[in-house]
């Protein structure tokens, strides 16, 4: 009995030691000490096109990077007001704005804005190169800058200067086309649609050979008038954006973006947010708690439709209250005026609606704005869908909220965001050239209903969550590169980054792809075949010869 009772307690008293053996090791751990060496150094942030959009991702970074100790410093067009919320940044502007939002108003609305237009920014920044390229050599010189992290879009300016003061420089994009193209994808931005995987032999020929020659055509002019330029005042040039990037930051994550492999010096490190928002304003706040099924409305400050096409989307925000598939509208409507709508619609249920009372916020479930706090709408439980122009950090701030979207692409990036959003089964997306009100109400209705929608919309919301950790990765690589700068003693030579460069880019094209192996190989085989087929025939001719000698 006493034997049994002592065998059943072995195994508990085995714990027990085992328990108190763990807990004393435990007491003996030291932390891993994770700090790396790190002295403040001077980051130079450059933008040609500017903007929100375009900036704010740089300066969330930056902001990292500032707290860890170094300083930043803007360059770009225009003034970015980033006062409130990027305290402490300094600014100095190249001049004023690009173009301002009026110049471009017209010719936005019916355009595609794709790579032509990609070749008239090219032109219209040579005209300011000269000027721009001296100011930031006075800045590296007054500031002491040790890297420049350069916008890439058009911005041949930041990436010359820092080549040519031997600085190293990071590039930031969202656009991974514009640093790592791959043969299996392309983008509407350039005629194609974003996954060749399922097109035809002839689209694969147009989007592969056909329209890369339409590129480099339309880019032709702009870059021989650059180079020109560049000789005149002695800058050197490497061909090709990634060549000459230390390394290139793609604000993008996939799952939204398509899969593919990518260089090491390309790192995805998006969606890139803000710690920290805008809260709802007062107004915005009692009318989302007012409402439970709240369709937002924004399409950005930088493009613009047509006057029809803002009708169009009016009566569909009236029309899906009408028929109760939201209760609450909210537009944001930044630089669309009240001149652009027309002052009667006629509703499909045969009842004409009056517009100004609408847009001076008479109607009770639409609730029109100069301004809303976008991710704090999105953030918020009652908002259900997003009606959006698919800009980036639109697109990002929705994905991270889980909010699905309806997608009315207006250029640039835009219509490349729509149907990677689509594939990713989260969003709908429209046409500008044919918007119809009731293909506009019927996708609502679709996308609110579809519980395929609602799944694929939580698992975006997870992974643009872990993945948004990442600009910490990014101020990483960026503060890694300054050190292994630094051990080199202010010279950017070969050995710089070597650890980063892909053997197979040293090796060239040949070399990495075994061509010349293969190329031997099926050499090999030829001479093997002719080899035979000389054997057999003369075999044949001299059995023949045989036969006509015993005739003869
Ligand atoms: C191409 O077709 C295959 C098979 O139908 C499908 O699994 C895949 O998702 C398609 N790819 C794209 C990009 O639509
Ligand atoms: C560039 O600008 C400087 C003055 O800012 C001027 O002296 C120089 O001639 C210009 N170079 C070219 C190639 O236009
Ligand atoms: C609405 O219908 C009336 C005729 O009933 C027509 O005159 C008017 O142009 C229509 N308005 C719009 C915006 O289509
Ligand atoms: C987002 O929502 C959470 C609750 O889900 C809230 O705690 C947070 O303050 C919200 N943030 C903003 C910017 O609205």
């Amino acid at each position: 009995m006493i034997n049994k009772n002592l065998v059943f307690l072995l195994p508990i008293l085995f714990l027990l030691l085992n328990q108190v053996h763990v807990n004393a090791v435990t007491h003996n751990y030291a932390p891993r000490n994770i700090d790396v060496e790190r002295s403040p150094k001077n980051i130079l942030v450059g933008s040609y096109v500017g903007g929100r959009s375009h900036i704010k991702p740089m300066l969330d970074v930056t902001t990292i990077l500032a707290e860890r100790g170094h300083n930043v410093i803007l360059l770009t067009f225009g003034k970015f007001e980033p006062s409130s919320e990027y305290p402490g940044l300094k600014q100095i502007t190249l001049g004023p704005s690009v173009s301002t939002v009026k110049e471009n108003k017209r010719l936005k609305v019916n355009s595609d804005v794709d790579f032509r237009t990609m070749a008239e920014f090219m032109k219209l920044s040579i005209n300011t190169y000269n000027e721009t390229y001296e100011k930031y050599k006075n800045v590296v010189k007054e500031y002491n800058i040790d890297l420049f992290f350069c916008d890439i879009l058009t911005n041949e300016v930041c990436i010359d200067a820092a080549h040519n003061l031997k600085k190293p420089v990071v590039g930031f994009t969202s656009f991974l086309q514009l640093v790592d193209q791959k043969s299996y994808k392309s983008d509407p931005f350039f005629g194609c649609s974003i996954s060749l995987e399922n097109e035809s032999f002839f689209e694969r020929f147009r989007c592969n050979l056909i329209q890369p020659l339409q590129n480099a055509y339309a880019l032709w002019a702009p870059n021989r008038q650059l180079n020109d330029l560049r000789n005149k005042m002695n800058i050197k040039m490497v061909s090709g954006i990634l060549p000459k990037l230390s390394l290139a930051l793609v604000d993008n994550f996939f799952g939204f973006e398509l899969p593919q492999s990518l260089t090491p010096n390309v790192q995805e490190i998006g969606p890139v947010l803000s710690d920290e928002y805008p809260p709802l304003t007062p107004e915005i706040s009692n009318f989302i708690n007012l409402h439970k099924r709240v369709l937002y409305v924004a399409f950005g400050g930088r493009f613009f439709t047509t006057t029809e096409n803002n009708n169009k989307i009016l009566q569909s925000l009236v029309e899906v209250i009408n028929k109760k598939l939201v209760d609450g509208v909210i537009w944001a409507l930044s630089e669309t005026s009240k001149d652009d709508f027309y002052p009667t619609l006629n509703l499909t249920d045969g009842t004409q609606l009056q517009t100004l009372p609408v847009l001076n916020n008479k109607h009770p479930h639409i609730h029109i704005t100069k301004f809303a706090p976008q991710f704090a709408v999105l953030n918020h439980t009652n908002t259900k869908l997003f009606f959006s122009h698919g800009g980036t950090g639109s697109v990002h701030e929705s994905l991270y909220a889980g909010v699905p979207m309806l997608v009315l692409p207006l250029g640039g990036d835009q219509r490349g965001n729509a149907q990677r959003l689509a594939t990713a089964g989260v969003a709908l997306s429209l046409n500008k050239y044919s918007l119809d009100v009731n293909d506009i109400v019927n996708k609502i209705d679709s996308l609110l209903k579809d519980e395929h929608v609602k799944k694929n919309s939580e698992r975006m919301k997870f992974l643009a969550r872990i993945n948004s950790k990442r600009k910490y990765r990014a101020a990483d690589l960026v503060e890694y590169i300054l050190y292994s700068n630094s051990l080199l003693d202010k010279y950017v030579g070969d050995e710089f980054l070597k650890e980063w460069i892909s053997i197979e880019s040293r090796m060239g094209f040949i070399k990495a792809n075994d061509l010349d192996i293969y190329g031997a190989l099926i050499g090999v085989i030829l001479v093997l075949i002719g080899g035979i087929t000389i054997k057999l025939t003369s075999n044949r001719s001299s059995s023949s010869f045989k036969i006509k000698s015993k005739k003869a």
